[in-house]
């Protein structure tokens, strides 16, 4: 049986340019994504018909929420789309985990939803993205991905998971100690936990995107530090700041001037949910300052992205 693959190309390294042996002074998003399909040449795997569509070319330290938007809804229309059997995302890797949560969150599980990427451009002489595409349409493919994913160097990752934690190697992404959903083996996925869909299969975009970044709520992101301020806090309530999300140390503990900070914003109006600074694992109990804290395990990126959706809820 043929798979109807639709590619969705939004720029990052796997589309970068350099001169030769540089794999570190490119231009992200210079390659459009039918190049990097037409440079799979014989390597395409049988059985996927590819399609394509630029939505973006963008180093994705750049992405906007108006993108954002685009991205949802053009991933909408694919998986309505009877024809269309899966979706995958070419994507930069400094933000991809952020795009992944989003889109986790926001589209209906009822397709795969296959994220990949590169560490090192189009032009490297060892060019690591042909085979994370190729391994991202296999996934695509495969009756075990329901709902967004992401692949990398081998490995698929969960939106809630997955992280950049190297800013060279070509195995930059990693799931932390929860490990990586599985692995993709000449084309094959080989599961390492179940493919844990929480997401109700006819789940809608729940909230109404809006189409520039002055429809979003602000949240920013505080960290509790070594002589952390209140005033940091204080300034961004004073500017209408809607939500904020503390990094807090260990098991979920601010410096106390951060602490009154946030219990001032609070005061003012302010949504605030605190996550762990601390890469592995997740708060354990209830810290004594008694905020709010973020669903357990969210990264301070993905609290953000769920706090302005939450706020987007009527
Ligand atoms: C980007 O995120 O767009 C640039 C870095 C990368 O893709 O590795």
């Amino acid at each position: 049986m043929v798979s109807n693959i639709m590619v969705l190309g939004t720029g990052g390294t796997i589309s970068g340019a350099a001169g030769p042996g540089d794999n570190v002074g490119y231009r992200a998003g210079e390659r459009s994504v039918w190049s990097l399909l037409g440079a799979l040449g014989a390597h395409a795997p049988a059985g996927v018909r590819m399609m394509a569509e630029e939505v973006a070319q963008i180093d994705s330290k750049d992405v906007e929420f108006s993108l954002w938007t685009k991205l949802a809804t053009r991933c909408q229309h694919y998986l309505l789309d009877t024809r269309v059997s899966g979706l995958v995302i070419t994507h930069g890797t400094d933000t991809l985990e952020e795009t992944a949560w989003f889109l986790a969150q926001v589209l209906p599980a009822i397709k795969p939803v296959v994220l990949t990427c590169a560490m090192r451009p189009a032009t490297a002489i060892s060019a690591d993205g042909p085979q994370n595409l190729l391994d991202a349409l296999a996934l695509a493919s495969d009756a075990h991905a329901v709902g967004v994913s992401v692949v990398c160097s081998g490995s698929v990752h969960a939106p809630l998971h997955v992280r950049k934690e190297h800013p060279y190697r070509v195995g930059a992404l990693s799931s932390g100690d929860f490990g990586p959903l599985g692995w993709m083996e000449e084309g094959r996925f080989r599961s390492a936990h179940p493919w844990d869909v929480t997401k109700p299969s006819d789940a809608d975009i729940t909230v109404a995107l809006p189409a520039n970044a002055q429809g979003w709520p602000w949240v920013e992101v505080v960290q509790s530090h070594s002589g952390a301020r209140s005033e940091t806090v204080d300034a961004l309530a004073s500017v209408g700041v809607r939500g904020l999300v503390a990094v807090a140390t260990g098991n979920g503990t601010l410096h106390h001037a951060l602490e009154a900070g946030l219990h001032a914003a609070i005061g003012r109006g302010v949504a605030v949910r605190v996550v762990s600074r601390c890469p592995e694992g997740a708060i354990v109990g209830v810290p004594a300052h008694g905020l709010p804290l973020a669903s357990a395990g969210l990264s301070a990126v993905k609290a953000r992205i769920s706090l302005m959706l939450e706020l987007m809820r009527p």
